[in-house]
């Protein structure tokens, strides 16, 4: 049986040359067994227009940056099958990140205001002993920090959120999952106030309008439903009896 010829439809603006205007592209190709998005895209890009922009690094769904919209779902273009599509595809880049250019998104100063705000590292006054052990930690507590960090940051679940394409301050399932990393570590030291602070608010866990398309989007499978609402247990424990400054 012959292969399937597939239609590509990829929107295409250059930021820097504003004059030519935002437009859909099409290509076609063969599409060749066990085909990812990411093998068709470099196929367009070797063999008929090198000009097409779009990212990746590993091309193993690991660094997350091949992260776009393939037939108006957020997914990584590595992990994306061609035979689990049907022979037309539309790509565009993710919303809510800059765009840089045709697919390719900045999400690196998204992500780093979301882990400047939710102060993405350990809390302690101890003073640091190099000659001292590690601290133990309970397998049971390891393996829940290892499961939230397994996120890469790809931004399918902020590209895919309500609240993130409204409103750009919102952390999303990313800086909620985040978050919820910190909380369950011994070592942190932030009391509840302090992380009320951060998550107690519409632009934490309370922002989340509960469509859980973080959830249905993860690439990773990260619990992001449970994260949330660990997270917004937390909070509301806190916020029961905590009264934040006004501002
Ligand atoms: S290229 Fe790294 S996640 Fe796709």
């Amino acid at each position: 049986m012959a292969n399937r010829q597939l239609t590509f439809s990829i929107f295409r603006y250059n930021p820097h040359t504003p004059e030519i205007k935002p437009r859909m592209q099409e290509y076609r190709l063969e599409e060749l067994p066990g085909m990812t998005m990411f093998v068709a895209l470099n196929k367009i890009r070797e063999e008929q227009d090198p000009t097409l922009m779009f990212d990746f690094v590993c091309r193993a769904a690991i660094c997350g940056s091949c992260a776009m919209l393939i037939n108006g779902k957020p997914r990584l273009a590595c992990k994306t099958l061609a035979k689990d599509l049907p022979a037309r595809i539309t790509m565009f880049p993710l919303p809510v990140f800059k765009l840089i250019g045709d697919l390719s998104v900045d999400t690196g100063t998204w992500f780093r205001h979301m882990s400047l705000k939710t102060e993405a590292w350990v809390h302690s006054n101890k003073q640091f002993d190099p000659a001292k052990p590690e601290d133990r930690m309970d397998n049971e507590t390891a393996l829940k920090i290892y499961e939230a960090e397994r996120c890469i940051e790809c931004g399918c679940c902020i590209a895919g959120c309500a609240t993130a394409n409204i409103r750009e301050d919102f952390l999303g399932a990313a800086g909620i999952n985040r978050i919820a990393r910190f909380m369950v570590d011994p070592r942190d030291e932030r009391t509840g106030e302090q992380y009320f602070e951060i998550m107690g608010t519409e632009e934490g866990a309370f922002g989340c309008v509960g469509l859980m398309a973080c959830d249905d989007n993860c690439p990773m499978q990260l619990p992001l439903q449970m994260q949330l609402a660990f997270v917004r247990r937390k909070m509301a424990a806190v916020g029961w009896k905590y009264k934040p400054q006004a501002v």
